[in-house]
């Protein structure tokens, strides 16, 4: 008899008649995550309801019932006292038996011409709607700090690599914007999304929409989705919006990962070009000299949970047939945890950026080594008629002299200089200048202080505008 009783609490016990065993109910149930889908949960029950009073399906008392009781039901979860409840499962049921527990037979009710099906996936695209609006925000003051740090630093002189070998010298700023880039593209990205996540299943019901004269445009309205999931199989299976963002995550997370390993390197006694406040780095227990980049390297770290989380949601998805599967109760965890995490990440950078010491004196000392204005020789040369390949051969013998020298180009002298080609003149010296040569490359897109300048200003604009 007590198990029969355990039984009928189950809002779908009606067909069964031995009791869930204990672990399967745990292993099951979804509630101790899914439970922060409460506000959404709450609010599309709330535009349910009012859809079923228009057409008649609900009195006008129910629906008021109905909406003081999930009101009463969020304040509570607010405060910390409600009691979730394993047996019931999820975030869903659990609002749902509380609500009847509560407000009587009008409770019943409420789940008419809906399925949890449509309910989860609603849920689910209404947290991410506002979780891409938080983490576009954090991006965005992250884009900001940095285009404050380029501003400052629009003419500071670094070397420039590729192969992490010196190769021509930049501009911090330019080095700045470039991140600023990356992350203006990521901003794009999660716009494209939220447009795609912003679709109402709701409606669809359990999979083959529902007999009720339902109005689906008056709740898209209530909701505030841009659009209706247009069939109805697809609305309550699709998970591509989850996907979608995760990737977009994941690409977020690959370029802080970048950046951090930039910050990390620099921050090193053999760079030194950086050093990083105090208060994103953590000292050792052993030895008493270090100040070690934590943020950074945590941040890289997870840029492989991340991805991971990304190869989780492609792989839970590619074997289900139509339409709705228990399997797409496992989307949540890990998108849950990449919303925490990128916006977390995104906190600490946004945060650490103007906490940046720049030792711009390291930066361009380190500029002045490894011949970082040899191809401002070669152009140089082109320019007074030299085919490019002659010329580039002409620097490289240029290149080999200084090296055994241990002389940089510019501290070679004119006559030497001219042993490798006649047209050399002392007018040289103005392109074998950092100076010289940064501000060369003075096109849009280039590294000259002018140019990070106007970058800097179509940056401020493009901003004022998110
Ligand atoms: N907790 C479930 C999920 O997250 C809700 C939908 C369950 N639907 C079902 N028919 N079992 O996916």
């Amino acid at each position: 008899m007590a198990k029969k009783e355990k039984s009928v609490v189950k809002p779908w016990g009606g067909r069964f008649t031995e009791p869930t065993d204990a672990f399967v109910e745990a292993f099951t149930a979804s509630v101790s995550f899914d439970q922060r889908l409460y506000a959404q949960d709450i609010a599309g029950s709330i535009a349910h309801a009012r859809m079923l009073a228009k057409i008649g399906v609900l009195t006008s008392e129910e629906y008021e019932a109905i909406v003081e009781g999930l009101q009463a039901i969020k304040d509570e979860i607010e405060r910390g006292d409600f009691t979730w409840r394993v047996d019931l499962e999820d975030v869903h049921m659990n609002i749902e038996a509380n609500l009847t527990q509560r407000i009587g037979d009008a409770g019943k009710k409420l789940h008419t011409g809906r399925s949890r099906n449509d309910q989860v996936a609603t849920d689910v695209r209404l947290y991410l709607r506002e979780e891409i609006d938080a983490i576009s925000k954090q991006l965005n003051r992250l884009q900001t700090n940095l285009v404050d740090l380029a501003e400052q630093h629009f003419d500071t002189i670094m070397p420039g690599f590729t192969h992490l070998q010196t190769a021509q010298p930049v501009t911090f700023g330019h080095h700045l914007m470039a991140w600023f880039e990356m992350l203006k593209r990521d901003s794009g990205r999660l716009s494209d999304c939220r447009g795609r996540v912003n679709v109402m299943p709701l409606g669809s019901a359990a999979l083959a929409g529902t007999s009720y004269p339902i109005d689906r445009n008056f709740t898209r309205d209530l909701l505030g989705f841009n659009g209706i999931a247009e069939n109805s199989l697809d609305a309550v299976s699709d998970r591509d919006f989850a996907i979608e963002f995760v990737f977009v995550c994941s690409l977020i997370m690959t370029h802080l990962s970048r950046f951090s390993e930039e910050l990390i390197l620099w921050s090193s006694a053999q760079f030194d070009f950086i050093e990083l406040g105090d208060s994103f780095c953590t000292g050792s227990s052993i030895m008493p000299q270090k100040k070690n980049p934590d943020v950074p390297e945590l941040v890289r770290g997870k840029t492989g949970r991340i991805n991971g989380h990304l190869v989780a949601l492609l792989t839970l998805m590619k074997g289900q047939p139509l339409a709705y599967n228990k399997d797409n109760q496992e989307d949540k965890e890990p998108l849950f945890d990449t919303i925490d995490n990128v916006k977390g990440s995104l906190r600490a950078f946004a945060d650490m950026v103007p906490t940046l010491k720049v030792k711009t004196a390291n930066m361009r000392a380190a500029a002045l080594k490894g011949f970082a204005t040899a191809t401002d020789l070669a152009d140089y040369l082109v320019r007074k008629g030299v085919a490019f390949r002659d010329a580039h051969e002409v620097v490289g013998k240029a290149v080999k002299k200084g090296i055994k020298d241990g002389k940089d180009l510019a501290q070679l002298t004119l006559a030497e200089l001219q042993k490798f080609s006649s047209v050399i003149e002392q007018d040289v010296f103005d392109v074998l200048t950092l100076e010289g040569s940064v501000a060369a490359r003075k096109h849009i897109g280039g590294t000259a202080p002018k140019q990070v300048q106007q970058a800097i200003a179509r940056a401020r604009q493009w901003l004022s505008g998110k």
